[in-house]
């Protein structure tokens, strides 16, 4: 059982579990900077407002948080185009305030993991500005991909890949006499130019970097495209377009080239260093639950998000296959798996899934029953579906932009998070939100739904509370599958069994489980009588 010695409802802090192997069925709640909550009411959240709200993450129950990026960044990408990897961006604070938020993280018995995004920086990075202004045959250039362009005047990118926010994935540059220059490789957009490497002065960067947050009490990171660090090489063409299509099925010359596992082997000797069970989190597209094994390795990561999952339908088959073979992959190298519905990246599990917050509920407790760690997005727990009506002139994802309007989905999910029924940006802040939020997101607030035994929130709660209570919800590594009806998931967890019905008519089991622990939505019988449709039931056996 998880040793969580967060704050109890009174509000009596108490120190970070020491439990060895913590993570192996932690739950982790992702914070999105930006959008938790506003401290100096200038609209956009940032640490001393993430600070303040820490008594409501250990009161959830969570055992860490996952902070993305709040480095200094021009914010092209959310903070995913990092300036200084050793400095705040003042738009969240400063370092000061990282201390004090991890202190009092720790105090709450919560762990902290930040993010790293090592496989590109922003354009206004250090080096970078040196490579552009020092022109070719400057040694800095090597640090990135710097590359002549194809033809007879230079004019074509080095070759054919494509930018995951769309268009090619090179940009040309402009020699500082001002003519055009050579071309830089960028996997994600223009202001997130790929480091190269192959070069030393890149692997020793970051493990100083991994040091300077380690020294700060971190206990871990969440590493940003895990799988993208290492390029095929020489950067062979690809060969064809519509790349992105490939991302999930194959590995490709940029991604998930097997180079990248010595990176993580110096990585895991770092944090074994340290001690204290700090780890690393790979944020890694694979084309099988196998290869994001091979990140999981006993001298490699700790976990990696379970993208197949995320991935797959509301449908009983494929959620069951999926769960074995991710269960089954992480075996050989005994890692725990993970679980993920949500994060700030996809259309958000309510709206996604199709069924509405009934469907979301019975996903997440789906989600919770399963062994091994679950990742939860900072709004999940409220029920909030994705804002789906954002104006153009308001969004500020690149790929929004990238791709001529056509695919906005990630500012959808990244809408701030409502507090209070009420008042200037339902609680975020005092000076507004960098996104609107819809009109009746009061209704959604935490405010709203706490002491309400129907409301999502309180779900959440009682079921965190319980997987803390009682080991067999998270531990092992196994399921138990029982029979179950057309449409019905139903497997053992120790004393517990979960029921799932996927379908949208009640279906009746043909014996009982046991008593009801816990519920989805509203039910009260014992399984004979008819589940609700789309309904999933915790019993204690
Ligand atoms: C994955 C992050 O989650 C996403 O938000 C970002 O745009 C890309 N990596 C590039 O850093």
């Amino acid at each position: 059982m998880t040793q969580h010695l967060a704050a109890s409802a009174t509000g009596t802090a108490a120190a970070t579990s020491d439990r060895p192997g913590w993570w192996r069925d932690a739950v982790i709640y992702q914070v999105y900077p930006r959008s938790f909550a506003d401290g100096n009411g200038d609209g956009m959240g940032d640490l001393p407002g993430i600070r303040r709200r820490l008594p409501y993450l250990a009161e959830l129950g969570v055992d860490a948080v996952w902070l993305s990026p709040f480095y200094a960044s021009p914010q092209a990408d959310a903070g995913y185009d990092v300036a200084d990897y050793r400095a705040i961006d003042p738009m969240f604070g400063d370092l000061h305030d990282a201390d004090a938020l991890i202190r009092d993280a720790h105090g709450l018995g919560l762990r902290v993991i930040v993010d790293l995004v090592p496989n590109h920086s922003s354009d206004q990075h250090e080096w970078f500005q040196r490579a552009l202004s020092e022109g070719p045959g400057s040694p800095v250039r090597d640090r990135y991909h710097f590359r002549p362009g194809k033809g007879a005047d230079g004019a074509e990118p080095p070759n054919d890949w494509e930018s995951i926010f769309g268009g090619p994935a090179w940009t040309r540059t402009k020699n500082p006499d001002g003519t055009p220059g050579e071309w830089y490789l960028h996997l994600f957009a223009p202001e997130q130019p790929d480091f190269n490497w192959d070069h030393p002065a890149v692997r020793d960067e970051f493990r100083t970097v991994l040091r300077f947050w380690l020294d700060m009490g971190v206990d871990g990171f969440r590493i940003d495209v895990a799988h993208g660090m290492v390029k095929a090489p020489g950067l062979p063409d690809m060969g064809h377009g519509e790349q992105l299509k490939l991302l999930g099925s194959q590995v490709l010359p940029f991604f998930d080239q097997d180079g990248v596992h010595e990176i993580y082997r110096s990585w895991r000797q770092i944090l074994e260093e340290y001690g204290g069970d700090r780890i690393g989190v790979a944020e890694a597209w694979t084309p099988s639950a196998d290869r994001t094994a091979l990140y999981l390795r006993p001298d490699e990561l700790h976990q990696a998000f379970n993208f197949h999952y995320l991935n797959a339908p509301w449908e009983s088959a494929e959620l069951r296959r999926v769960i074995d073979e991710s269960l089954d992959s992480m075996r050989p190298v005994g890692a725990a798996t993970t679980w993920v519905l949500s994060n700030h990246d996809v259309v958000r599990h309510t709206t996604r899934l199709g069924g509405g917050l009934t469907r979301a509920r019975a996903a997440t407790l789906l989600m919770l029953a399963l062994p091994g760690s679950a990742y939860v997005y900072q709004g999940e727990e409220l029920g909030l579906p994705e804002v789906t009506d954002l104006p153009d002139d308001v969004r500020q994802d690149p790929s929004f932009f990238k791709s001529n309007g056509q695919d906005g989905l990630r500012d959808g999910c990244r809408v701030p998070i409502p507090w209070t029924t009420s008042g200037t940006s339902f609680g975020f802040g005092e000076g507004g939100s960098w996104l609107p939020q819809p009109e009746g997101w009061g209704a959604l607030s935490v405010q709203a739904q706490t002491g309400d035994p129907g409301s999502t929130l309180e779900l959440y709660r009682t079921a965190l509370r319980l997987r803390r209570e009682h080991a067999d919800l998270g531990a092992g590594d196994a399921v138990e599958w029982l029979d179950a009806p057309e449409g019905v998931l139903a497997f053992r967890r120790g004393a517990f069994t979960c029921t799932v019905n996927t379908t949208g008519v009640p279906v009746a089991l043909p014996a009982s489980p046991g008593r009801v622990l816990l519920a989805s939505g509203p039910y009260e019988g014992d399984g004979t009588d008819g589940i609700p449709a789309g309904t999933t039931v915790w019993w204690s056996v």
